[in-house]
């Protein structure tokens, strides 16, 4: 069975509708896998009902399972290591003591996937002020994906999942069995404020942030949407704040006047200018 064109333009042109995510003609294949998958799941008769019932409502509940659908959730623990390093030795005992009198952090992962990435901050936020309780700590995960705010909020991996990028003390420290599956303590759980947000979206509300986590989620959109995020962004983040993007993705040609490439260790964190 295979796709006929102008449904592919036309799932296309949704899913860019809907969440920038840039899928052209080279990605028929992908979108023809996984329509496969969600019409089995959804019990329609094939593909090509889907698309027809999509054509009916194309901003119903289904527009969001295809987006879904087509989204890539890849992520793990400490994913690329040097950010987490840097985050770890020198980003975070920096703002300690900038933040010393306030003693509040927030930081955002737009993005967040299944949890991983959020969940590393937090692992090494306890690893740092551990108990304190004079520290308020807000770490918002945010995705367009509701399945993985799901996922986040549930903080539960298989061994697949936990034997990616994550040291087994920090497994030993933090997790508890959960049938054939490992969940996060409930303390870091806690620390955690999921939320929707589509990127594509003119930026919500939100707190001023230290820290964004922006990784391997701008690699999907083209150049005009890119910017306006990170311009978006630069309204949220403080002046002395980091935003960190994924290792194919830089604010270089496309909003040079907005940041600043600053390298820390082996990692590269991007400051307001
Ligand atoms: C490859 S994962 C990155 C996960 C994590 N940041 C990391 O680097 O490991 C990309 C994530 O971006 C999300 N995403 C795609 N388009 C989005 C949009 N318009 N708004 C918010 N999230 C989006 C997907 O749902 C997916 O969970």
């Amino acid at each position: 069975m295979s796709i006929s064109g102008s449904d592919v333009d036309f799932i296309s042109d949704v899913v860019r509708r809907r969440s920038a995510i840039v899928l052209d003609r080279s990605k028929e294949y992908l979108i023809e896998s996984r329509l496969v998958t969600l019409a089995r799941q959804r019990g329609d008769a094939s593909v090509e009902d889907l698309v027809r019932q999509l054509r009916a409502a194309p901003n119903g509940a289904l527009r969001d399972e295809v987006v879904e659908a087509m989204t890539t959730n890849e992520t793990s623990f400490f994913r690329d290591g040097h950010p987490f390093m840097a985050l770890s030795n020198t980003i975070l005992p920096d703002l300690l003591v900038s933040r010393g009198k306030e003693r509040s952090l927030s930081i955002w992962c737009a993005a967040c996937s299944s949890g991983q990435e959020p969940y590393t901050v937090a692992m090494l936020i306890q690893e740092l002020i551990g108990a304190d309780p004079s520290w308020r700590v807000r770490l918002v995960a945010t995705d367009i994906d509701t399945k993985m705010l799901q996922r986040t909020k549930e903080g539960i991996y298989n061994q697949f999942e936990v034997n990616r990028g994550l040291p087994a003390p920090l497994l030993v420290r933090y997790f508890a069995r959960h049938g054939m599956n490992y969940q996060i303590d409930s303390r870091l759980r806690a620390m955690i404020e999921t939320r929707f947000v589509n990127l594509a979206e003119p930026m919500p509300p939100m707190p001023q942030m230290d820290i964004v986590f922006l990784r391997n989620v701008l690699i999907y959109f083209d150049v005009d949407v890119k910017r306006r995020i990170l311009q978006g962004l630069k309204k949220v983040i403080r002046p002395d704040g980091y935003l960190f993007l994924g290792g194919a993705e830089t604010t270089m040609n496309i909003d040079d006047a907005g940041w600043e490439r600053q390298t820390i260790g082996r990692a590269t964190v991007y400051r307001p200018r």
